[in-house]
């Protein structure tokens, strides 16, 4: 990909990011729990675990993670949103966190030195990470020998509704200024785990159906579209909306279960 249009993609990301950070806390971290959860399961972390958590977002994970390693265990969070980075140290600090600590970077270019992470988690990130191949080198990199991967991302459309739902509205959305990523960007793993087995990270695959629920479809909107839309005129707002509904809410509006088959990448140097 050349480095301008690149460029140009991180930028837009680093804004979407930004733009979505209080929705993400208030409406989208509660319903992801489940997510977390079955990322910090499969992590089979120890006290004393140094721990790289790439696309923090709002530090669900960390909050998570922080008092299962410590008092000699480390977390470091990183993400490319300042926005949602502020969030996350707000949070952390709430908690009386003391062992964590916030980058800002992307997982292309981790800043952080070689063999320093016992563990490296992503939970929903992934998928939006312009260069995976990029992203896989380094992961090797910042992890110790036989330190572990755990990583989580949603399957396709036809098996998971967030997806559909996103992937619906999006297309009313303009075309992104970088192809390939978005909520449904991994479903299909197989490349990404070549790219994790070239740098001798050897990856498994565990499928877990997860989901969340929303009161009416004002909400769901509002949670999972408002912000990616918000630059339409009301018109294409409006048929994103009923395409939306079309699809999503063929009953009518009301409250509705998000069925999401959730992919949990298990991975060993
Ligand atoms: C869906 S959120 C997940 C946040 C958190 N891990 C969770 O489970 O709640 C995705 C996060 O990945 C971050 N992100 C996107 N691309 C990234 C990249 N290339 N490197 C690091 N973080 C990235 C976004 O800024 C966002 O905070």
């Amino acid at each position: 990909m050349e480095s301008d249009q690149e460029e140009a993609g991180l930028e837009w990301q680093v804004g979407v990011w930004d733009r979505i950070s209080r929705i993400y806390l208030q409406d989208v971290d509660q319903r992801f729990a489940p997510v977390v959860e079955n990322v910090v399961a499969r992590a089979g972390l120890k006290s004393g675990q140094q721990v790289l958590d790439l696309g923090t977002g709002t530090g669900a994970v960390m909050e998570r993670v922080a008092p299962v390693v410590s008092p000699r265990g480390d977390v470091v969070g990183m993400d490319i949103s300042r926005d949602m980075l502020a969030l996350a140290q707000q949070r952390l600090a709430g908690r009386g966190l003391t062992n964590v600590s916030l980058r800002e970077g992307r997982a292309e270019t981790v800043p952080a030195d070689d063999g320093v992470f016992d563990v490296v988690l992503a939970s929903l990130s992934l998928m939006y990470v312009i260069d995976r191949g990029a992203a896989a080198r380094e992961i090797a990199r910042v992890l110790r020998p036989s330190g572990r991967l755990v990583a989580s991302v949603w399957a396709g459309p036809e098996e998971c509704d967030i997806v559909l739902f996103q992937q619906t509205a999006g297309r009313f959305a303009g075309t992104p200024p970088v192809p390939g990523v978005g909520p449904g960007a991994l479903a299909d793993l197989s490349s990404f785990l070549n790219q994790l087995a070239d740098v001798g990270i050897k990856a498994r695959v565990e499928t877990e159906t997860l989901g969340f629920d929303f009161d009416d479809f004002a909400s769901a909107w509002h949670t999972l579209a408002s912000v990616t839309t918000a630059h339409l005129a009301p018109e294409r707002q409006q048929e994103a909306k009923e395409a939306v509904m079309a699809v999503m809410y063929p009953d009518g509006d009301g409250p509705r279960h998000f069925r999401n088959v959730t992919q949990f990448i298990i991975g060993e140097l």
